[in-house]
């Protein structure tokens, strides 16, 4: 992977830091229901003040379509970016760029925070337009891009405005790009994919290039169904991709060619319906009933990914295992969760994981602290997974930068 800029070669003090954030967290009836994304960019403001800098975060909210939207201001956001960085105050700008940010931006003294409005109410943003680049830069001296999770997205505050100001990564950058190196560049052998999720189609791409990179796939969710049914299996009432057959064998193919171990679920808890508390059996998986829905793996399956986690010194994971949201089908995830954070926490595993779906599992098990790396990082992480250049990534490298 290209070199970077990180924190420790930028001279920031007394100077105007742009910092590209990833404030695009979920809130309810205004109030932030899940801050960690806010939590973990605390660190780089927190650096940029020691240093004596003037912080000037920016972020998305939303999709806006490039206007002004009330409903998408990232006013409720003052509050727990405040409260993240020790109580200190964060100014606002209720215009990310123009004459009220240059104002509020120009009042900042070393160790002062301000939040600008949301970028997408410009269309610039979006388009990556060198114009709105341009009016974004005249409020800072350097750049700090803090906001991995929006480095697939090639917009102006990410993309255009990086190669106007002396650019770096953030700390949180910084560590996600650490652990995605660790677990998919520089891996220490074996390595072991672990993807769920629901269909095979929007990851053909994932798994086209994990099945070049590591020792060991393991396939579960509703997109193991896909691959099932491609080798002959009656899936009964399952939530399956018929249309997919013949990639799905293609996948298979790649996979034994490139001498990538694949596992596929060996039996499935069933039932009639995807409804809590249903009347749930496990089947081995020539077994599987006609009138009957897969909705989470066995037994059987778990114990033979457990094998497969045992016996790998690096995980990569995306994608839950079953219906986790609907007991009793989230039984297999939590149980591989809780394997997961066991074999991480005994030194034997560096484990990564990411995706929005896989974050949630993570928490129903309480474990997210207890894996090496977990991306908040949801169309971004995918990305990395597809081994695509992220036009956020790219940026930043220093040397064969673009
Ligand atoms: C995310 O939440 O995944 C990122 O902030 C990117 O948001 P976007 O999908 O609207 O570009
Ligand atoms: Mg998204």
């Amino acid at each position: 992977m290209a070199r970077f800029r990180t924190l420790d070669d930028l001279d920031v003090r007394g100077k105007r830091v742009l910092l590209r954030a990833d404030l695009n967290v979920p809130l309810k009836d205004g109030v932030v229901t899940d801050a960690t994304r806010i939590e973990r960019l605390a660190p780089t403001i927190e650096a940029l003040i020691a240093q004596g800098a003037k912080v000037v975060v920016m972020s998305h909210f939303g999709r806006p379509q490039g206007r002004p939207d009330p409903t998408l201001s990232l006013r409720p956001l003052i509050a727990p970016l405040a409260k993240a960085i020790g109580g200190r105050d964060v100014a606002f700008a209720a215009d990310c760029i123009g004459d009220e940010a240059k104002t509020v931006v120009g009042a900042l003294r070393p160790g002062e925070v301000a939040l600008l409005e949301n970028l997408r109410f410009h269309k610039g943003e979006e388009a990556n337009s060198p114009d709105f680049a341009r009016a974004l830069a005249e409020l800072g001296d350097v750049y700090v891009d803090d906001a991995f999770s929006a480095a697939h997205r090639a917009h102006a505050s990410i993309a255009a405005l990086a190669h106007l100001l002396p650019a770096a990564a953030g700390t949180l950058m910084e560590a996600e790009l650490a652990a995605l190196t660790a677990a998919l560049e520089m891996p220490t052998r074996p390595v072991l994919a672990l993807v769920g999720g629901a269909k095979v189609s929007t990851k053909l791409d994932l798994l086209r290039f994990i099945i070049g990179k590591v020792d060991t796939l393991a396939i579960a969710g509703a997109m193991a169904n896909t691959l099932l049914f491609a080798e002959g299996k009656s899936v009964g009432r399952s939530l399956s991709e018929r249309d997919m057959a013949d990639n799905a064998r293609r996948l298979l193919a790649l996979a034994s060619s490139r001498g990538c171990r694949v596992i596929l679920p060996e039996d499935a808890v069933v039932a009639a319906a995807l409804e809590p508390r249903s009347a749930a059996r496990s089947v081995p998986i020539d077994a599987v009933p006609e009138d009957m829905m897969i909705l989470d793996v066995g037994p059987r399956t778990v114990g033979l990914i457990g094998a497969a986690l045992e016996e790998a010194r690096t995980l990569v994971w995306n994608g839950p295992l079953g219906a986790f949201e609907t007991p009793p089908f989230d039984r297999a995830t939590m149980e591989i969760a809780k394997k997961v954070a066991e074999l991480t926490q005994a030194g034997k595993l560096l484990s990564v994981a990411g995706g929005g779906d896989t974050v949630a599992a993570l928490a129903a098990a309480g474990v997210t602290d207890q894996l090496t790396y977990v991306s908040t990082a949801g169309g971004a992480f995918l990305e990395w997974l597809e081994g695509r250049e992220l036009p956020g990534v790219a940026a930043l490298a220093v040397g064969d930068a673009p």
